[in-house]
């Protein structure tokens, strides 16, 4: 199989960026801008408060709306959390599950994150699993055993079937917003070594269908160049997916 059979996904994460009327704002004016690029699809994460008018202002367009997290638990005392069908109900399609700021920030695991993968699924959500090494791990030579050791123990016991709605996202931490983009060549490298695990624990097939991203500094001057990579599928963009040009050019970059 070849990267044609996979569909491209370009997803922004808004993180803790934008208000409810900006969100709006935004989302139509992305949708606007990215019309009729059907050669990937076109998803944005936003903070669980702008859902609601992020999926107003998609509504009727090519733009899917993701949250940035879920809880595993159906219901319950959790205070501050949102559950899975909280956020099906409410129109979201996608949701972002381990990205390094959780785990950095707020002590999320491989395990805590396995489970709000679980549920998402459960849920009829899509999931996009961000999981990459350290810079600490990548200066010391133990990437591939970090990425896939992490694939291993964040996908645990999910189905090949399951792995229909599942998207890795490989976000080297040290590349998070940091401007230091990780060269086409190492994201190449880890995202292959993501699909061989894949393929180790689903078979080959699975493993060939699931679409990989490549998330950390992605911008509108270097997605062409990691996206042409066979294995990097798609981008997971935060700071350059704020703003809907700059986005847009990311979007045009996944048609070719
Ligand atoms: P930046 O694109 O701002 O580096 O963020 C990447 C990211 O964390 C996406 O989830």
């Amino acid at each position: 199989m070849k990267k044609e059979v996979r569909r491209a996904v370009i997803a922004g994460n808004w993180k803790m960026n934008k208000t409810p009327s900006e969100a709006a704002e935004a989302v139509a004016k992305t949708a606007e801008l990215t019309k009729g690029m059907n050669g990937c699809d076109v998803v944005l994460c936003v903070p669980f408060v702008d859902i609601a008018a992020a999926v107003d202002a998609a509504r009727g367009t090519d733009v899917k709306i993701g949250a940035e997290n879920v809880h595993f638990k159906e219901s319950g005392a959790y205070t501050g959390e949102v559950s899975a069908k909280m956020l099906t109900e409410c129109g979201v399609e996608y949701v972002i599950v381990g990205h390094s700021e959780r785990r950095q920030y707020f002590a999320e695991t491989d395990e805590t994150v396995n489970l709000r993968a679980k549920a998402a699924l459960s849920a009829g959500l899509k999931v996009i699993l961000c999981l990459g090494e350290v810079l600490e791990q990548r200066q010391s030579g133990i990437t591939s055993e970090v990425v896939s050791m992490q694939t291993k123990l964040d996908l645990a016991g999910i189905s090949a079937e399951e792995m229909k709605n599942v998207i890795i996202a490989y976000e080297p931490v040290w590349a998070i917003g940091t401007g230091l983009t990780a060269t086409p060549e190492q994201a190449e490298e880890v995202c292959a070594l993501i699909r061989e695990t894949l393929s180790g624990m689903y078979g080959k097939d699975v493993a060939e269908a699931t679409t990989i991203q490549y998330g950390g500094s992605m911008n509108d001057g270097n997605a062409a160049d990691l996206l042409s990579k066979v294995n990097v599928d798609g981008g997971l963009i935060g700071g350059a997916s704020l703003v809907p040009e700059k986005f847009l050019k990311i979007v045009e970059a996944a048609q070719a």
